[in-house]
């Protein structure tokens, strides 16, 4: 419980950053009532970058945490149930697990949305926190303390189209009225996007990676499509909690991914007719905005040729000698 000290402090750093803000070169957010604001290089709009500076002061880390990190619509829903799924095998089972009666986004909860402030009270007791903050933004606890991270990214194509349908739903729940895809993609383009420029964001986690292979797991999105079996078997052996002999036996991981598909989690009731609420009440929105196609390649519906040319350029150029592609 937040003592009356504490929400006097949270106040004035609140206050504080508000102005700094209100400081900062601004762009439109794709339709979105409020504008997106620059700061270090990345966009954010103001309550979520509000909540990245407070978790940077004061979100503290242990050693055991698992923090899943990723840009907006590249599958972290689907990495929180797999992973939450998999360290939480032994206290639930296929009727009990809070998967079928909770969207991921409250089983797993976002650092800087929902806990900036309140570092130590963490859901359900389990050492999984999400995030979507750049890596040069983690708070310094979490480097320190060197607890694993595990970071998904998505082919850039798939990652815009996703995050544009997002982005409009929203603006329409909104009253307001969403720009145009191609505007929205010229933004994307010149990394004027949540969370952007997205190869940047990707970049710094895929560097990180290379220094630290045991500390930070690189996954993408199309990987886990393809065997999420084996990936899943992978990350729960990163994070501590690797499958038995027995288990696989059993097709324990095998019932993992069938409870965590898309038309599984998509079809629960909870995540059809539910409602989520980020950030203390400042974004409500359907749970079921979170879950749309699920698929590889869904750009073809929606890029030209054109398009998708020019942004699979941007992409060479932007990776260009870090060694990874996408
Ligand atoms: P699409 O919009 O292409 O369908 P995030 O969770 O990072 O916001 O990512 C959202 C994307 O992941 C959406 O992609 C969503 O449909 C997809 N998704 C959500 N749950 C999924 C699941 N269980 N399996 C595969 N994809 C999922």
């Amino acid at each position: 419980m937040e003592s009356h000290l504490e929400k006097q402090n949270r106040d004035v750093l609140q206050k504080y950053l508000k102005e700094m803000i209100s400081t900062l070169p601004k762009e439109n957010c794709w339709g979105f009532p409020e504008d997106q604001y620059q700061y270090q290089g990345f966009w954010f709009t103001p309550p979520f970058l509000q909540g990245a500076l407070s978790a940077q002061q004061q979100f503290q880390a242990q050693p055991t945490d698992i923090i899943l990190c990723s840009s907006p619509r590249t599958g972290t829903a689907w990495l929180k149930s797999l992973t939450f799924a998999a360290i939480t095998r032994t206290s639930y089972n296929d009727s009990t697990t809070p998967l079928l009666s909770k969207l991921p986004h409250d089983v797993v909860p976002f650092m800087e949305f929902d806990h900036a402030q309140f570092s130590t009270n963490r859901h359900l007791g389990i050492p999984l926190l999400a995030t979507h903050l750049p890596y040069s933004f983690l708070p310094r606890s979490i480097i320190d303390s060197g607890c694993k991270i595990i970071y998904i990214c998505r082919d850039p194509k798939d990652t815009f189209v996703s995050l544009y349908h997002f982005i409009a739903r929203h603006c329409k729940s909104q009253n307001a009225q969403p720009i145009q895809l191609d505007e929205a993609f010229e933004l994307f383009y010149e990394g004027v996007s949540p969370y952007g420029p997205y190869w940047d964001h990707v970049l710094g986690y895929w560097k990180a990676s290379l220094e630290h292979p045991d500390k930070l797991m690189f996954l993408k999105y199309e990987e886990l499509v393809e065997d999420t079996v084996l990936y899943l078997k992978k990350t729960a052996e990163f994070m501590g909690y690797p499958f038995s002999s027995e288990e696989q036996q059993q097709g324990v991981p095998e019932n993992i991914v069938q409870l965590c598909s898309f038309d599984n989690l998509s079809g629960l009731e909870v995540n059809k007719t539910g409602r989520h609420c980020r950030g203390q009440g400042n974004w409500e929105m359907e749970n079921n905005i979170f879950f749309r196609k699920g698929k590889v390649g869904d750009w073809k519906n929606y890029l030209t040729t054109e398009m998708a040319q020019r942004l699979d350029q941007r992409t060479l150029q932007k990776l260009s000698g870090s060694g990874l592609s996408l």
